[in-house]
C-alpha cells in the first residue's frame, strides 16, 4: 500500500534510509530534516511494517527534487520503487511543478523514467545551498538528472 507518511512512521523511514547510508548506498537524514520535511514523503506499507520511501521536495516555481528513495532489500525488483517514484512524479504534477531533478548514484534507474543527465551548473545555485549540510561535501560523488512533465 502506497500512501503519505504519518508522523508515527519517521523512525522506520530513517531506519530504511541511513541503513543505506551506511553502505554509502544514498545519504543520511536526521530525524529533525525527517519530521520537518514529513509533509514530501510518500510510503510503501506492508502488514504495518515501512518497506520503501520517497520525498518529493519543492525547490522553486517550476522545479522540484524526488530524494530519499530507498525499498528494502527483501522486497527489492517487486515495482515498488517504481510506484513510489511515479507517486511522487504524479504529485509533482498536481502541484505544478513543471521540472523535476534527482541527485543519485544510480542513474540508470532514473533514466528508465524519461530522467536526463544535467551537469550540475545547469540547476539554480539554490539546490547547492543545501550541499553544505552534507557529509559529503564538497566530494560530490552524486549525478544530477533532470525530467520535464
Ligand atoms: C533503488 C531502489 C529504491 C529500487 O527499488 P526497487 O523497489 O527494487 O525498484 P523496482 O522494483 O521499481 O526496480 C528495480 C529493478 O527490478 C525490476 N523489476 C521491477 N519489478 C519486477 C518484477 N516484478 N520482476 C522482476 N524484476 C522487476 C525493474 O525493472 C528494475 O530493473 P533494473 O535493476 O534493471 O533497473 C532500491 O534498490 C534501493 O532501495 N536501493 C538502495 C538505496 C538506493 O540506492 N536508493 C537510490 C538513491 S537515489
Amino acid at each position: 500500500m502506497l500512501r503519505k507518511a504519518r508522523v508515527s512512521d519517521i523512525k522506520q523511514i530513517q531506519e530504511l534510509i541511513n541503513a543505506f547510508a551506511r553502505q554509502d548506498l544514498m545519504l543520511p537524514r536526521s530525524l529533525n530534516e525527517l519530521y520537518e520535511g514529513i509533509r514530501d514523503f510518500w510510503v510503501a506499507q506492508e502488514r504495518g511494517k515501512i518497506i520503501g520511501c520517497c520525498a518529493l521536495h519543492i525547490s522553486w516555481a517550476d522545479l522540484a527534487e524526488i530524494k530519499s528513495l530507498a525499498v528494502r532489500k527483501e522486497q527489492q525488483k517487486k515495482g515498488i520503487g517504481q510506484e513510489l517514484v511515479q507517486a511522487c512524479l504524479q504529485e509533482a504534477m498536481a502541484l505544478g511543478a513543471r521540472k523535476v531533478f534527482v541527485l543519485t548514484y544510480k542513474p540508470a534507474y532514473f533514466q528508465a523514467f524519461g530522467f536526463k543527465k544535467v551537469q550540475h551548473d545547469d540547476l539554480p545555485h539554490k539546490v547547492w545551498a543545501e550541499c553544505i549540510n552534507c557529509p559529503k561535501f564538497p566530494n560530490c560523488q552524486e549525478i544530477a538528472l533532470l525530467k520535464t512533465l
